[in-house]
């Protein structure tokens, strides 16, 4: 058996278990205590349990699987028609991986007209002024109003499928737009990334970089350089144009080249390493299924080939062998030294479930060349 074939049976060991463990609720993250904070259907993460199932699901084809995820699809419809914390970006990151992966999975079509009135709702987030969709915060708000951030890249897809779809042009025309704005303005010229950027509201005019999560606003916080590799990826496959190849590969590149000795990061790439500094696992994980999805576009003798394949290989193997549960019997989750926001206070080295979701759809490209819910296979 592969090693990645033993971590995934392993993985569906601990999905199985937590289907019980959580009942209807959603994890999100712990808090140091190894134990995930469940919740019901409130914050931006709730579509990665989701998405675990369905994997988990297409990977087994046991019904127990299915079941569960497709009550959350429930839950999710529910969560729209309430409209419940739904005022921010991550609609992608929510119904792509639950109602959009109903749809890819089995062509539900109720599933498939919840993704849509979901990817309506995001484009309610796009300001005509400053040609961006506004990432948090409500229309006029004074400090976000005007900001973007690296994340939202991973959100567009959504936006991307209702335009295949519907035939709409709005949808495929917002998220161009955005991404043209993101590339120009969240990627630096040393190829590390800004996690946020701000234009003013009014006049549209570019001000300045900052961050939420990084270590400080001019650094490169990993988790969005991780966002960005993946997200003008799944740019390039949607829009077709080079230069968003070319980002994710320079992106890739800089995390590559700051590997640190065990091959999985730090929460900031500025961050000085001490003995406590903080991993992010998760960033590692993201950063590894969007470096296999820009394998995915290169020709056998592209230069990058090879850097990018052995980077993967690196990353797997060392959150396969120091950073996940494999064999903890009571394990609730999968990869182990998460870190939601260092900063902020909320890094408490522990398990994150975007960080759980992203471990095993890499597991499984890896394994099955089964990909995640961000595009359809056909
Ligand atoms: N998208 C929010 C985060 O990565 O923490």
């Amino acid at each position: 058996m592969t090693m990645w074939k033993q971590a995934i049976e392993d993985a569906l060991r601990v999905v199985r278990a937590d289907i019980a463990r959580f009942g209807d609720q959603f994890p999100h993250v712990s808090n140091g205590d190894r134990v995930y904070q469940l919740n019901n259907n409130t914050d931006w993460t709730e579509g990665f349990w989701s998405g675990m199932l369905w994997l988990s699901y297409e990977y087994s084809g046991d019904e127990a699987f299915r079941e569960a995820a497709a009550k959350t699809v429930g839950n999710f419809r529910r969560r729209l028609e309430n409209r419940t914390n739904l005022d921010h970006h991550d609609i992608g990151f929510l119904y792509s991986l639950s109602a959009k992966a109903q749809w890819i999975i089995e062509k539900d079509e109720a599933a498939k007209k919840l993704t849509l009135e979901a990817a309506d709702v995001l484009l309610e987030r796009w300001r005509e002024k400053t040609q961006i969709l506004q990432a948090w915060g409500r229309k006029d708000d004074p400090e976000n109003g005007g900001r973007i951030i690296i994340d939202c890249m991973m959100n567009l897809p959504l936006l991307h499928w209702a335009y295949k779809h519907t035939g709409d042009e709005k949808y495929r025309q917002i998220a161009a737009t955005h991404s043209d704005k993101s590339r120009r303005f969240l990627v630096r010229g040393d190829d590390s990334s800004y996690h946020t950027f701000y234009f003013d509201q009014e006049t549209g005019d570019s001000l300045r970089g900052g961050t939420a999560q990084g270590y400080r606003d001019g650094s490169t916080w990993t988790r969005g350089q991780a966002w960005g590799i993946y997200g003008f990826a799944l740019a390039y496959r949607y829009l077709g144009q080079p230069e968003y190849l070319e980002t994710a590969k320079r992106l890739a590149r800089y995390f590559i080249e700051r590997f640190p000795e065990d091959d999985v990061v730090y929460w900031d790439f500025d961050a000085p390493v001490t003995p406590e500094t903080k991993r992010d696992s998760s960033a590692s994980a993201i950063a590894a299924a969007g470096m296999l999805e820009i394998l995915g576009f290169l020709s056998a003798d592209d230069p990058d080939r090879a850097m990018l394949q052995d980077a993967v290989e690196r990353s797997m193997t060392s959150l396969v062998k120091n950073y996940s549960t494999i064999g903890e019997e009571d394990a609730q989750g999968l990869l182990k030294r998460g870190s939601y926001s260092v900063r902020g206070g909320a890094a408490p080295d522990d398990y994150v479930i975007w960080g759980d979701y992203f471990y095993l759809e890499t597991l499984l490209r890896l394994e099955k060349g089964l990909t995640g819910y961000w595009y359809e296979r056909d």
